[in-house]
């Protein structure tokens, strides 16, 4: 089956990324939030993404006013009902995810393939709560989408062969590197990375190193792009915290129990970038290590 007309429901960091590289790649595509302020939050999250890759010279002007063309934003869920593919990224909490596809049954036609972009729920759990368990994928975007070339497309116990297929072929067309993964939690990167992301916290509770050097540390010793708290601070400390706790539930073992340091500092409201500070703070022009002081 041919995907031609795609939605993309939420447009915070990731469905505003998903949105725009499906546009950018000449797909027709309609963005769904929650009410008219996070339309246009979202709305102006892509065009400044878009405005970003001008200003960079990797996309010429005529481009990006091809893929604003393509690309809508409503707060109507009706108006998928003609999608090829509907991507979810919205909250990393199973109900929310539930929910939104128990409301999309009823809008969507037969034919509708249903994607999550799940870092680490159980992309079946999803799958059987729908009247289309054959045609439910999990296809996992990495932050910042327009970067990053991986895509995870996860293939459950009751996924057609022809809806992976196609969903494979999507995540190439978008210029992507598409593996298929199976519906674990965590698929495989999140598998590796989640316990490495907790692990630098723990270092830190026990006093082993400072924030700053720990991530002093990976980027020059290891050659990583980011250190792992400037990487907790891009991925967002709340969706990393649920990341942990749902990952914990489905492993029960100790490496991927949320520290209580992340904890705190959800607590606190301190999500990293989304928030304005995390691990750091990005008041400034460039981002300074914020005194955790005893923990
Ligand atoms: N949107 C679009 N493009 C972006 C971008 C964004 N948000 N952030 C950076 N870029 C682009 C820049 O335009 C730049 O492109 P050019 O070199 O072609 O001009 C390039 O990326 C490098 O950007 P910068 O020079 O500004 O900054 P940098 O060199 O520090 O790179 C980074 C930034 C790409 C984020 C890099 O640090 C990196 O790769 N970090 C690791 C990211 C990572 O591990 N992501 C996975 C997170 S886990 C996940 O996604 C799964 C999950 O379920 C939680
Ligand atoms: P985010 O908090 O930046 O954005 C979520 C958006 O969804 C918000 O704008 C919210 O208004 C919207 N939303 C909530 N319920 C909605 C609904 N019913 N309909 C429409 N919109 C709704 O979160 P995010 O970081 O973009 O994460 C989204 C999903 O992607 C999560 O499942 C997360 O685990 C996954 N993910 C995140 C990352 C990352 O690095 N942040 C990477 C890969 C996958």
């Amino acid at each position: 089956m041919e995907i031609r007309r795609v939605g993309v429901v939420g447009c915070g960091l990731m469905g505003a990324g998903i949105a725009e590289v499906a546009a950018r790649a000449g797909f027709d595509v309609i963005v769904r939030e929650v009410d008219s302020d996070a339309v246009r939050r979202g709305r102006s999250r892509v065009e400044r993404s878009l405005g970003r890759a001008v200003d960079r010279e990797k996309l010429s002007s005529e481009a990006r006013d091809d893929a604003l063309g393509r690309l809508s934003f409503t707060d109507d869920l009706s108006t998928l009902a003609d999608r090829d593919l509907v991507i979810e990224a919205i909250v990393e909490d199973l109900g929310a995810k539930v929910a939104l596809f128990e409301a999309l049954d009823g809008v969507c036609g037969d034919h509708t393939i249903f994607a999550t972009n799940t870092s680490s729920l159980t992309v079946t759990e999803m799958a059987a709560r729908t009247a289309r368990p054959g045609r439910v994928v999990g296809l996992h975007f990495f932050n910042p989408v327009p970067v990053m070339r991986l895509v995870e497309v996860v293939r459950t116990l009751a996924t057609d062969a022809d809806v992976l297929e196609s969903v494979v072929s999507f995540g190439a067309a978008l210029d992507k590197e598409p593996i298929v993964a199976p519906d674990r939690s965590g698929f495989v990167v999140n598998l590796l990375l989640v316990p490495f992301m907790l692990d630098a916290i723990r270092q830190v509770e026990r006093g082993v190193a400072s924030v700053v050097d720990i991530d002093r540390a990976m980027v020059g010793g290891c050659g990583h792009p980011m250190g792992p708290f400037a990487l907790c601070d891009l991925v967002g400390n709340d969706t990393t915290l649920r990341i942990a706790e749902i990952m914990f539930d489905e492993y029960r073992e100790a490496r991927y129990a949320p520290p209580p340091l992340l904890k705190r500092m959800v607590a606190l409201g301190r999500f990293g970038r989304k928030t304005g500070q995390g691990f750091y703070d990005y008041s400034g022009d460039t981002p300074v290590a914020i005194d955790l002081g005893s923990g």
